[in-house]
């Protein structure tokens, strides 16, 4: 295959459908054929980008096109699975975004469809694209920090409420695949709390802990009702620390030479100052995109490929079981 195989359709042209148009007119061009949203108000967004990228409000245009082999959607969660069946039916590399179904059954489906097609699928899973995730994965592989101990990540922000899903499933997805990726398993239980303020029952803050055999454990912190944007990875090795923060300004990434050594029966603790760590500075999304279009074109497996996405799934799962028993069981006095 060569670029001029790859013919990319956009499904969904709303908040983050809009990021996806930009990158792709960007990094694309021509090879964008035609993207889509049901709501024909969209059209006037799309023309911001470029006069020259082709819209229609018929989402089928891009679902029966002959011509498109590769497809983002980029639509609410409730239409992933229909919109991804029907495209991988017709043959068509399907990036969905995050996450991939609300049903694990749904997902299981896709992920066979995929493999009995022999056709990407692929889930918007966008930090596994981040070149300082993809650093933090190098480090640890290399033993920077040494045993991973213990990941939390907090993704807070006074931010987009949503309506149709609470924090969990909005912000949670991305933390949960990083501290897959980080640990290179799945977790052996997960606890979760929350609270809701804003709406009756969609949690606005919730805490999700993790822990996994071999002693690693973690949490996430996940909430829309917080003051100021924190994006804050922290990462426990029994040699050193490493924080990710994405919301930081600069510095990024950064090694902290910090922990305790053993020395008989006592614990002594080391504590030198930080050290910046280097990364590239590339777009995440285009990242994504570009990774989308090199498993087409080189007939390669995605790194956030079905399966990555189905345990992503299964925690969230099972964290939302958690979340609602912990809800239920709480007294008052
Ligand atoms: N990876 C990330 O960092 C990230 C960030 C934000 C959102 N998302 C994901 O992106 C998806 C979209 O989120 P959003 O914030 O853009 O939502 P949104 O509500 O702003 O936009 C969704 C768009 O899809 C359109 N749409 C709905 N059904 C359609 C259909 N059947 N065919 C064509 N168009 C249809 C709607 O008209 C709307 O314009 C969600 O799955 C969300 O979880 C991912």
């Amino acid at each position: 295959m060569t670029k001029s195989d790859f013919r990319l359709g956009i499904l969904g042209c709303g908040k983050w459908g809009l990021n996806h148009v930009r990158t792709a007119n960007e990094l694309f061009g021509v090879e964008l054929a035609l993207v889509a949203d049901r709501n024909p108000l969209a059209a006037d967004k799309v023309v911001q980008i470029s006069r020259s990228i082709k819209f229609t409000s018929h989402p089928e245009e891009i679902i029966e096109s002959r011509d498109i082999n590769s497809v983002i959607v980029a639509t609410p969660a409730e239409t992933h699975f229909e919109l991804a069946r029907k495209l991988l039916q017709k043959g068509k590399n399907v990036l969905v975004e995050k996450p991939i179904t609300l049903e694990l059954s749904d997902a299981r489906q896709l992920v066979a469809l995929a493999d009995e097609k022999k056709l990407k699928l692929m889930v918007g899973h966008v930090l596994l694209y981040h070149p300082a995730v993809l650093k933090l994965k190098e480090l640890l592989t290399a033993g920077k920090i040494g045993k991973l101990q213990y990941i939390y990540s907090n993704r807070l922000n006074f931010g987009t409420v949503r309506t149709e899903e609470n924090i969990l499933w909005s912000f949670a997805p991305h933390d949960i695949s990083i501290i897959q990726y980080l640990t290179g398993s799945k977790p052996e239980s997960v606890s979760a709390k929350g609270a809701s303020f804003l709406q009756e029952n969609i949690e606005d803050s919730t805490i999700t802990y993790l822990s996994f055999l071999g002693g690693i454990h973690a949490h996430i912190f996940v909430s829309w009702l917080h003051p100021f944007k924190e994006q804050r990875l922290v990462v426990i090795g029994d040699k050193g620390m490493i924080v990710f923060e994405d919301s930081a300004p600069k510095d990024k990434l950064r090694f902290y030479p910090k922990g305790f050594n053993r020395n008989g029966g006592r614990l002594e603790k080391f504590d030198g100052d930080f050290e910046v760590i280097r990364h590239d500075d590339k777009q995440p999304l285009a990242e994504e995109q570009l990774h989308f279009y090199k498993c087409v074109i080189e007939n390669k497996q995605p790194l956030s490929d079905g399966k990555h996405a189905l345990e992503v799934l299964e925690i969230l799962k099972m964290a939302e079981r958690s979340l609602k028993e912990s809800g239920e069981r709480n007294s008052k006095f």
